[in-house]
């Protein structure tokens, strides 16, 4: 009996030095004395064991705990409504908006992105690889076995402990990959980062960005290259007119190299074409069989094209950008220049 009483002590003194505002903190007060299963509860049902003689005393200290509790709770819930409405009140209308500065996508990303978008919409996937490569996948498998030649064009950043581990050169890297994990028919499109040993000027940089593109089925020919390269240019830069020249590359044969008509309109179209009106764009061919049976695919099965374009030269031009550096520099005069494109 003497252990109620005193319990019931402990909890009129805990009621008493409770206080707070926060609404959860007397939500769980109201849960644990008040509620159905809280302490009262379980108090009142005890007083019917109460002996007799101790009922008077022990409904008196019972109901003290009672209403210090209920009245606890009222006066905190008081409290927290008036915090409320006194925080409510404490905005300054008035005060300006702060501004929320928005990053912006790079040029080269939006670039990139209507890229992915114009093939994407025939079908092209998209794949990646990675940017420190191996011998065979950069060059080897390519058809550039070593010493051959067409190496030298394509200057190469070496891990110096490792001759055979480098920075690719081109994203034709990420072809032989695919290549090698995937069965025709494959439809792919690699945007990277690429990186070439060269000196850093207004023209060139030791990093920029392709896009690559293979397309590997049954039966596929130049034709089919041809009208899938006229229906880039044409939701790109808005020209039907291209042609193609022949070149070489070691892993396709033929190769040729893309222009678009880009006409002699302006001046700064004199400039960009050399007065020629003509746009080199890109690079392509029809897939060496030698390259697939490199990468298990069966030459006499399968053919297809591929085709490999420079993301910075693009942009120079349809943004009108005289220096290759400012995409590297991070200059936010010029980044945000873009920001309403992306
Ligand atoms: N890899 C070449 C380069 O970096 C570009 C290229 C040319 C890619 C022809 C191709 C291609 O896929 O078919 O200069």
């Amino acid at each position: 009996m003497e252990q109620l009483i005193d319990q019931i002590k402990t909890h009129l003194a805990e009621v008493e030095a409770f206080q707070s505002s926060d609404p959860g903190e007397i939500e769980r007060f109201r849960i644990k004395f008040l509620a159905k299963k809280g302490i009262l509860t379980g108090l009142f049902a005890a007083f019917k064991d109460v002996p007799s003689d101790l009922k008077k005393t022990f409904g008196q200290q019972l109901n003290a705990l009672k209403v210090a509790a209920t009245n606890k709770l009222e006066e905190s819930k008081k409290a927290s409504v008036s915090k409320v409405k006194e925080s409510t009140f404490s905005i300054d209308f008035t005060r300006p908006g702060q501004l929320i500065e928005l990053g912006a996508l790079h040029p080269i990303s939006i670039l990139r992105n209507q890229v992915i978008d114009i093939f994407s919409q025939i079908g092209f996937s998209l794949s990646a690889g990675q940017e420190i490569e191996d011998d065979w996948h950069n060059f080897t498998a390519l058809n550039l076995p070593k010493h051959h030649p067409a190496r030298d064009m394509q200057d190469t950043f070496f891990v110096q402990t490792n001759p055979d581990i480098l920075l690719r050169t081109h994203t034709s890297s990420v072809q032989v990959r695919h290549m090698e994990a995937n069965h025709p028919p494959i439809r792919t499109l690699s945007p990277g980062r690429v990186f070439r040993n060269e000196d850093i000027s207004a023209r060139s940089h030791c990093v920029f960005h392709q896009v690559e593109g293979l397309y590997i089925d049954k039966n596929v020919s130049f034709a089919d290259l041809k009208q899938t390269l006229l229906y880039f240019t044409k939701s790109m830069f808005g020209k039907s007119k291209i042609r193609f020249r022949p070149s070489y590359f070691p892993f396709t044969e033929p190769s040729a190299e893309v222009d678009i008509y880009w006409g002699l309109e302006t001046e700064a179209d004199y400039r960009i074409t050399k007065r020629t009106g003509w746009l080199e764009i890109m690079g392509c061919g029809m897939v060496d069989p030698q390259v697939l049976t490199n990468c298990n695919i069966n030459s006499d099965e399968y053919s297809g094209y591929a085709f490999g374009m420079g993301l910075e030269r693009m942009a120079m031009i349809l943004y009108g950008i005289e220096d290759i550096r400012m995409f590297y520099e991070n200059d936010i005069r010029f980044l945000q220049q873009f920001s309403s494109m992306g």
